[in-house]
């Protein structure tokens, strides 16, 4: 039977000043709305108790088997505020089938789509004037997330589990807005290994990319690069988000997901978009010598980082213990013609002609 997520309001709701504060300047991460939705699982029950109910904190046993071994998975996606004032969620049902996909390599109970689609709508319903105007390209992000809360200290799967949405206000991810950031290609740490949970959206993944990427501010990069662990002679993925190369004959060049990868939902709009602009794509294995090379002998022209978080964000250099391989400044045409086609279906200034987007509000 379908989940619902029936409302209990919160007494004490931000005053509309305060949000309208928080929305003038959102940043990226920093604010919740005065809601959440919740569901529990437990393995003699399945999913219940859902609901949305009042944003404040989980009472977590210190015993919580998430805090010892780390069976958690997230997803990431964005609330858009038309020109009308509706409301629209992009591709949610590709987050939904991604969070099935993480949950089964975690061992974590499945949540159906429409269970998943229920609770970012009602979420997103109860807190719809916590949704930014389009201005600015602000958005009200949605983060999904599920974990283990069984109070046991044994390795195996939880036997309870906690699924939950939240809801935060953002601008741009990147401090600097669209100016093309500096990343830091990581010879010392790898991400993931084949086997591994590259592929899944699970928080530990996150955790190994930290110290890379502090690596990375160390040498004045805003964002750290993977290279396969193994071999090292594969390009694989950002700290956090997907990796395009753009040729000088016009080809999106991207890294071929070998299960190391994480599936990007704005990877796979691209990849769509892209050939519908009229230019080739070739999801492949990219080795960094390619990479390298190709920027210092000119074949590569552009290159960009894309998420739900960062849309798509051009990439100035790619730096390295040896030196700097600087993309030319030529106003970056493909990436902001992909990056524009994906937020004009987004903002809804073009008709929606894939269905990609779900009005909510
Ligand atoms: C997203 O883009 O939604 C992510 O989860 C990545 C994270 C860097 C914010």
């Amino acid at each position: 039977m379908s989940l619902t997520f029936p409302l209990t309001r919160n007494a004490q709701p931000k005053t509309a000043d305060q949000v309208a504060s928080v929305l003038a300047d959102p940043g990226f991460g920093t604010y919740f709305t005065d809601h959440m939705a919740v569901a529990t699982w437990t393995a003699d029950e399945g999913w219940s108790g859902s609901e949305i109910r009042p944003y404040g904190p989980f009472q977590i046993d210190p015993a919580g088997a998430v805090l010892h071994y780390a069976q958690e998975i997230f997803e990431g996606l964005k609330a858009y505020r038309h020109a009308d004032g509706s409301i629209h969620l992009f591709r949610p049902e590709a987050n939904a089938r991604r969070l099935q996909t993480s949950a089964a390599r975690m061992m974590l109970p499945g949540l159906e789509v429409e269970d998943f689609l229920t609770a970012v709508t009602e979420l997103v319903r109860a807190d719809a004037h916590w949704v930014p105007e389009p201005e600015g390209e602000k958005s009200l992000y949605l983060r999904p997330f599920m974990f283990a809360d069984e109070v046991f200290l044994g390795v195996r799967a939880a036997q309870r589990v906690t699924f939950s949405v939240i809801a935060s206000p953002a601008g741009p991810y990147f401090a600097g807005g669209v100016k093309p950031v500096d990343i830091w290609v990581t010879d010392s740490y790898a991400r993931a290994g084949a086997g591994g949970t590259g592929s899944a959206k699970c928080g530990g993944n996150y955790a190994a990319s930290l110290i890379a990427q502090y690596e990375g501010y160390q040498h004045g990069c805003s964002q750290v690069l993977f290279i396969e662990a193994t071999g090292k002679d594969r390009v694989e993925e950002l700290g956090g988000m997907n990796v395009f190369l753009v040729t000088a004959d016009g080809t999106l060049i991207t890294p071929a997901l070998t299960g190391t990868i994480l599936e990007g939902v704005t990877r796979s709009s691209v990849l769509t978009l892209a050939a519908e602009l009229g230019l080739d794509t070739d999801e492949r294995q990219v080795h960094p010598d390619e990479l390298f090379s190709g920027i210092r002998e000119g074949r590569i022209v552009e290159a960009f980082s894309c998420g739900t978080a960062a849309v798509v964000t051009p990439i100035g250099s790619f730096r390295t213990v040896e030196g700097e391989w600087r993309l030319p400044e030529n106003g970056l045409p493909h990436t902001m013609a992909i990056r524009n086609a994906i937020l004009d279906i987004q903002y809804g200034r073009v008709p929606d002609t894939r269905g990609w987007m779900r009005r909510v509000v």
